[in-house]
């Protein structure tokens, strides 16, 4: 008897074929977030969920399947799932780190050059007929080689961000909870600062935290205050990291000059007032949007609940707690 397994919306093909392979596998045939009812309806009496960022799993649905003994998040961030009420109930929550590093960090950086250089402003400039040849003030930004570039929370992302501002000659200063070693900040080239000098010292500022109560809107009214009128904040973490109200107020009021946002508050809801600002690009959260990475990020999902339902543990828990 193969495990059953309830699956919250379709993966790359290479993962669906495993998947159906090793399991009995239920799923959302349809390319949409499922609401709460749909995915209890769905883990009834399966052994495992392997669900998205998009879903937020919390105690009643795993109430839902009292045959539930593993949830598998098909991302790094695990912030949709009720962690606490996993961990009561004595079921592994897993998620998919590392494979998604080098891509998301890839996305943090075509951010950077895509705001600071106005990249989409320029070819909806084309699009729309307008141009009449060159002009020497045309579309003037800003100098990603040799500006500042700040990183807000130094973990395996924020990192592979610091590398790639290595290559453009960026000055990086970097926040983080626990600072690194004299030897690893001398080998990355970056210099730690204090959160609030990291702040008003960026050109670009780019936030890698992950969301946590500790996290919510840790940029928010204060920190554009102390920003540069001429910086341009970069989130490809998660929105709520952001005070989205007072990110707004302060690109319509000057206190930083754009945002380059992979990932909002309310997602899919975006404040309307972000879409009216030609120096904001806005992008539907596909940090880790690429063939191979999402294959990768699916295999350890898949990983991740084989481990599990064959006793032991998993390689990615993040509920370590349920073994003691
Ligand atoms: C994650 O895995 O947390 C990312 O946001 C997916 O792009």
């Amino acid at each position: 008897m193969k495990p059953k397994i309830f699956l919250t919306r379709k993966l790359p093909p290479k993962v669906m074929e495993r998947l159906n392979r090793l399991f009995d596998l239920e799923m959302n045939t349809e390319d949409r977030v499922l609401t709460k009812n749909e995915i209890i309806e769905g883990i009834k009496g399966k052994d495992g969920l392997l669900c998205l960022l998009t879903d937020a799993i919390d105690g009643e649905i795993m109430d839902g399947s009292p045959d539930l003994k593993v949830i598998s998040n098909y991302a790094v961030g695990y912030n949709n799932i009720d962690i606490n009420a996993a961990t009561k109930r004595g079921i592994p929550v897993t998620n998919t780190p590392g494979v998604l590093t080098e891509t998301s960090a890839d996305l943090a950086f075509a951010l950077i050059m895509a705001t600071g250089r106005r990249l989409i402003e320029a070819d909806k400039y084309i699009r729309a007929g307008e141009w009449q040849g060159w002009g020497p003030l045309q579309f003037l930004g800003v100098d990603i080689y040799g500006s500042t570039l700040g990183i807000i929370g130094f973990g395996r992302i924020g990192k592979a961000v610091a590398k790639r501002a290595q290559g453009f000659t960026m000055k990086v200063i970097y926040w983080n909870r626990t600072r690194l070693s004299k030897e690893e900040e001398k080998q990355l080239g970056v210099v730690y600062r204090p959160f609030e000098e990291v702040v008003a010292q960026s050109d670009f500022l780019s936030i890698h935290v992950a969301y946590t109560d500790d996290t919510h809107h840790l940029i928010g009214r204060q920190e554009f205050e102390l920003m540069k009128e001429s910086a341009i904040l970069i989130n490809t973490a998660r929105g709520a990291v952001i005070d989205e109200k007072s990110l707004v107020k302060a690109l319509h009021t000057g206190k930083i000059a754009g945002a380059g946002l992979d990932v909002f508050e309310n997602e899919p809801k975006i404040e309307p007032e972000l879409m009216k600002l030609n120096s904001v690009v806005l992008l539907p959260h596909i940090a880790s949007a690429t063939t191979a990475t999402r294959t990768k990020m699916g295999m350890m999902a898949v990983d991740n609940l084989l481990a599990v339902l064959e006793g032991k543990k998993a390689p990615n828990l993040v509920n370590p707690e349920i073994l003691l």
